[in-house]
């Protein structure tokens, strides 16, 4: 088997982690993780976590930022969104996320401590790209069905803006949620939370 599309999967995902830098310091959504918190010998061993100022990502926008080498997608998903979510469950493989891997804390169907943000790895669950965040409703690559969601260029895989994936794709899956916590209303801490702390 050619693995042409795992390797195009890793150039996209190099692209997306570029892309991240340039985004979060555009957006100015991601703080360095320094100050007076100091993590535990065992959170350092599992690597840095990230802040990042929610306030900063704007109504249906995306920000990415990198933890542990990996692209981390954060969602400010509007009541529209949320509706959007309840609509397409009956076309998706784990709505409730039995199968696939995201914290206790998290709210199995909208993926989220908060709904109106999301937090799910970008990686792929077939073989690893980073999936595009396709926002809009209906548009016309992807049909007059599609409420937004991901698509995963390599293979075809759809997820929905939960991170949830839809039936008979590639990608077994849903986007994995790490763990994460708030510091305050507007900061999230991802790699951190009481488990890890
Ligand atoms: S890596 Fe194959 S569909 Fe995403």
């Amino acid at each position: 088997m050619s693995n042409d599309g795992v390797n195009s999967g890793r150039r996209r995902f190099l692209v997306a982690a570029t892309s991240v830098v340039g985004a979060v310091g555009a957006a100015g959504a991601a703080i360095p993780f320094l100050g007076s918190w100091a993590p535990s010998a065992k959170a350092k061993a599992a690597g840095a976590p990230v802040r990042v100022n929610i306030s900063k990502v704007g109504p249906g926008e995306q920000v990415v930022v990198e933890w542990r080498g990996q692209p981390v997608f954060v969602v400010h998903r509007t009541p529209e969104i949320m509706e959007g979510l309840k609509k397409i469950e009956a076309k998706l493989s784990d709505p409730q996320s039995e199968a696939s891997e995201q914290p206790a804390y998290v709210n199995p169907k909208e993926r989220s401590i908060k709904p109106e943000v999301l937090i799910v790895l970008g990686v792929c669950t077939h073989l690893g790209c980073s999936p595009t965040f396709r926002p809009e409703v209906a548009p016309v690559d992807l049909g007059p069905e599609w409420v937004g969601g991901y698509f995963c260029a390599c293979h075809g895989s759809r997820y929905d803006l939960a991170g949830r994936v839809y039936k008979a794709q590639p990608a077994p899956l849903n986007l994995p949620v790490p763990p994460h916590s708030y510091e305050t209303d507007d900061v999230v801490i991802i790699g951190i939370d009481e488990e890890t702390a």
